[in-house]
């Protein structure tokens, strides 16, 4: 549930030859492997020299860290209850993200609201997925509450991290329906399955330069409207 503001000063990626991405997470890390399984599964490293610099959690105990491990990406914890104020820990996650200098970060289930100076310091290369048609249910509990609201269509998005939680140019959208007597475990799901399909892809776009941020607008070269518009069942 990140937020942004100002650019305070920009970071420098490295340029050509690699792409390197750094996920931070907190929880269960499903949106992270099926990303590494899609770099994997694809042949990104030979397509366009994909690396995964290093996953990074605010929860020592989020079975992420394993599922990082496991693909042989560098985990890294850094637990916020260490830290006396959100600044202090944004400021420490911002050095410890830049000393990788990864061309792109993905919040992958990183369940901290960010502070201003994290997201304007990254601004650009930091995006979100999120469990909902965005701007609809920003925030937690989205599936109850598209329930509750008694939508008929709900899903996920990928967007472009800036100053509002959960808001920023949205790169694409995963819609599916509503079924009349959907339970919130039902729901959940068939979002969390498009959610793996839709991550890796728009990863894979932004890395090969196919999608990037333009001011306020995303701009996407060459992709076709129905992959940044997903209808699933
Ligand atoms: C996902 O639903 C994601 O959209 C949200 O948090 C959840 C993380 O799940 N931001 P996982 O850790 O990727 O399994």
């Amino acid at each position: 549930m990140p937020r942004a503001m100002k650019a305070e000063r920009s970071t420098g990626s490295k340029s050509t030859g690699s792409k390197s991405i750094l996920c931070l997470i907190s929880g269960r890390g499903s949106n992270l492997e099926a990303l590494l399984l899609a770099a994997r599964d694809e042949g990104w490293q030979a397509d366009f020299g994909f690396q995964a610099a290093a996953v990074v959690s605010n929860r020592p105990d989020a079975p992420g860290l394993q599922v990082a491990r496991a693909h042989g990406v560098p985990a890294v914890v850094l637990p916020h209850a260490q830290f006396t104020s959100r600044e202090a820990f944004d400021a420490a996650l911002s050095d410890l993200v830049d000393a990788h200098r990864p061309d792109l970060i993905v919040l992958a289930g990183f369940m901290r609201v960010l502070t201003p100076g994290f997201v304007a310091r990254q601004r650009g290369r930091l995006i979100n997925i999120h469990p909902s048609l965005l701007p609809a249910f920003a925030g937690l509990d989205t599936h109850r509450r598209a329930l509750a609201a008694g939508v008929r269509l709900h899903g996920a998005t990928v967007h472009f991290v800036s100053d509002q939680v959960d808001g920023g140019p949205i790169v694409a959208q995963a819609a599916v329906p509503v079924w009349p007597g959907d339970t919130e475990p039902a729901l959940a799901a068939r979002v969390l399955a498009q959610e793996h399909l839709l991550l890796p892809r728009c990863v894979r776009w932004i890395l090969e330069g196919r999608v990037r941020l333009d001011g306020e607008r995303v701009v996407a070269d060459g992709i076709a409207p129905h992959e940044l518009l997903v209808f699933a069942r």
